[in-house]
């Protein structure tokens, strides 16, 4: 016994060497964390359980017969974030670059198997030369499989991509899947073809970064969700985002003690909504007077941002936040911000996460770029987002709701549990501007001084319908409250509401405008 333990300890030592010290020591050179070290940085101290290490690859082409190397390039297992169990991989690059043989998926997709069984996130770190070249399609039928494990999973358990290196080809499909991407400047690189495949076909001169780097994506293409300066904070981003997620979509997400009572208010919210309605003020201003701490974690910050969303917790339970933001375009919604938005709907209302919703929005962004790039159907994602959305749903409209978008942002009608109105609401078809040089074209080419009448019929619009008590009057807008005492009404709100219970149609899926 004794004799076979000493030789199961070799091997086990011998599989935590991935391609081996050189290699190593060019990974470090290039500033990134081996797979091991970037595993002890995301979990708690200790808690890291492998499984599958002496798998190994089954090509025997391209003289890969003699090239073995235990796990094959991904230490696969689970830990702990906070005490909660987590699935994980992490891809070694020392290993064939991190490339996905037929044998690396096998132990991808037994990992999202028993996640999926177990009821636990996964969370992937992805570093990999995409598809192990030598293996051909058996790579590709091991992607295959990754992509429909990934897609089995969605909205049943929460599925996290961070990217720690190239990710490039169909590899990239897998974390566009999942529910977040994680990337880090200067060493994660995305794209479906590189550089060079791009000079080739469209002659365009173009750098790594340029073309598919943290920048890019979570600014520009808004396909990552988090950018950050290194690893270790990137890491330490997916820790903070789990704590505001259930570990599965049958359960609820976790509460903690809250540090502040709820009639906590805040003085400073009487002052933060300009008198004049065109002007801009900051969204996050008001969010971080009425979450609990102040905090908020920000989703897709860089990224369409005339809307913003993110994680907050009132009162101790985990809230989904969208906001318009009239600092940036005046919060109009366009064709990014629906995308942006009723993603991260979808995402709460898979995982039981009530949706409260800040509402300044003077309506659609008009242009022959919108409805040519397809705003009624992007803008209709968001709506159908917030239809289909059975979580608790709280509504506040600080100040502007216009038209179309009105009816978008959770409004009663689509299912808004508890809709609040601070008194600067202005709830109307549109803005006075523009309903009066409608509604009265003929009487001000008539006057004398055009520009003095439209000015006199604004004013009277804006006191007849600029406010919130027409749709109060109808139960569109179920109270009108003091600023100071939203934290205190949408605490409140969210207890009424933690029992609640809503359904659809029972259907297969529904079709949501894609
Ligand atoms: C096998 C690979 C590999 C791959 C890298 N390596 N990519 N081995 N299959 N796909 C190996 C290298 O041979 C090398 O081995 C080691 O990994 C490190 O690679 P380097 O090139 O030295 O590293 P670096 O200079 O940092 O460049 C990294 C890289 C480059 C940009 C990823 O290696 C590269 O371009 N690789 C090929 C990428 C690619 O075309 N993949 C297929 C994409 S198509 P040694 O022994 O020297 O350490 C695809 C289809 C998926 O993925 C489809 C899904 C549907």
């Amino acid at each position: 016994m004794r004799a076979k333990l000493h030789e199961l300890e070799e091997r086990r030592r011998a599989s935590q060497e991935g391609g081996g010290p050189e290699r190593l020591k060019k990974q470090h050179a290039k500033g990134k964390l081996s797979a091991r070290e970037r595993l002890d940085v995301l979990l708690d101290p200790g808690s890291f359980v492998e499984l599958g290490r002496f798998v190994e690859h089954r090509c025997t082409d391209f003289g890969l017969a003699e090239q073995r190397y235990p796990g094959d390039g991904v230490v696969t297992g689970y830990g702990a974030i906070d005490g909660r169990i987590v699935y994980v991989f992490s891809q070694d690059f020392t290993v064939f670059g991190g490339s996905l043989s037929e044998a690396h998926a096998e132990k991808l997709v037994k990992l999202m198997d028993g996640a999926l069984k177990a009821g636990v996130p996964v969370i992937g770190l992805n570093d990999s030369g995409g598809a192990r070249i030598q293996e051909g399609v058996a790579s590709l039928g091991g992607y295959a499989d990754l992509f429909l494990q990934n897609t089995l999973a969605s909205g049943v358990i929460p599925q996290i991509s961070v990217i720690l290196g190239p990710c490039a080809g169909g590899a990239v499909y897998s974390p566009a899947i999942t529910d977040f991407i994680f990337m880090v400047e200067g060493i994660s690189h995305m794209f479906v073809t590189g550089p060079s495949v791009v000079k080739t076909v469209t002659h365009e001169d173009v750098s790594f970064d340029e073309l598919g780097g943290a920048a890019v994506h979570s600014r520009t293409s808004g396909v990552s969700h988090f950018a950050y300066a290194d690893e270790a904070s990137a890491l330490k981003g997916v820790r903070t985002l789990l704590s505001f997620l259930p570990s599965n979509n049958s359960e609820a997400p976790p509460v903690r003690e809250p540090e502040e009572p709820p009639e906590r208010g805040a003085e400073e919210l009487l002052d933060i909504v300009p008198d004049h309605p065109s002007k801009p003020y900051d969204m996050h201003d008001v969010l971080r007077r009425i979450t609990d701490g102040g905090e908020f974690f920000e989703v897709h910050r860089e990224y369409a941002r005339n809307i913003v969303v993110g994680f907050a917790r009132l009162g101790g339970g985990p809230v989904g936040i969208v906001g318009n933001q009239p600092a940036v375009l005046a919060g109009v919604l366009d064709i990014d911000a629906s995308l942006k938005g009723a993603r991260f709907v979808r995402f709460c209302d898979a995982f039981n996460i009530p949706i409260v919703t800040f509402v300044d929005v003077p309506g659609f962004l008009p242009g022959i770029g919108q409805e040519h790039g397809g705003i009624i159907k992007h803008g209709a994602k968001l709506l159908y987002a917030y239809c289909e959305a059975t979580v608790p749903k709280l509504t506040v409209i600080t100040r502007k709701a216009y038209g179309g978008a009105y009816d978008v942002m959770a409004s009663k009608h689509i299912r808004g549990d508890l809709n609040f109105a601070w008194p600067t609401a202005e709830i109307a078809v549109m803005g006075p501007k523009g309903a009066v040089e409608i509604l009265h074209r003929k009487e001000i080419g008539a006057a004398q001084d055009p520009d003095e009448k439209t000015a006199e019929l604004e004013r009277s619009y804006r006191e007849k319908f600029a406010n919130p008590y027409h749709a109060a009057a109808r139960g569109y807008v179920d109270d009108i409250i003091d600023p100071r005492h939203t934290r205190e009404h949408l605490i409140s709100g969210l207890r009424v509401l933690a029992n609640k219970r809503d359904r659809n149609p029972p259907k297969k899926h529904g079709n949501i405008p894609l």
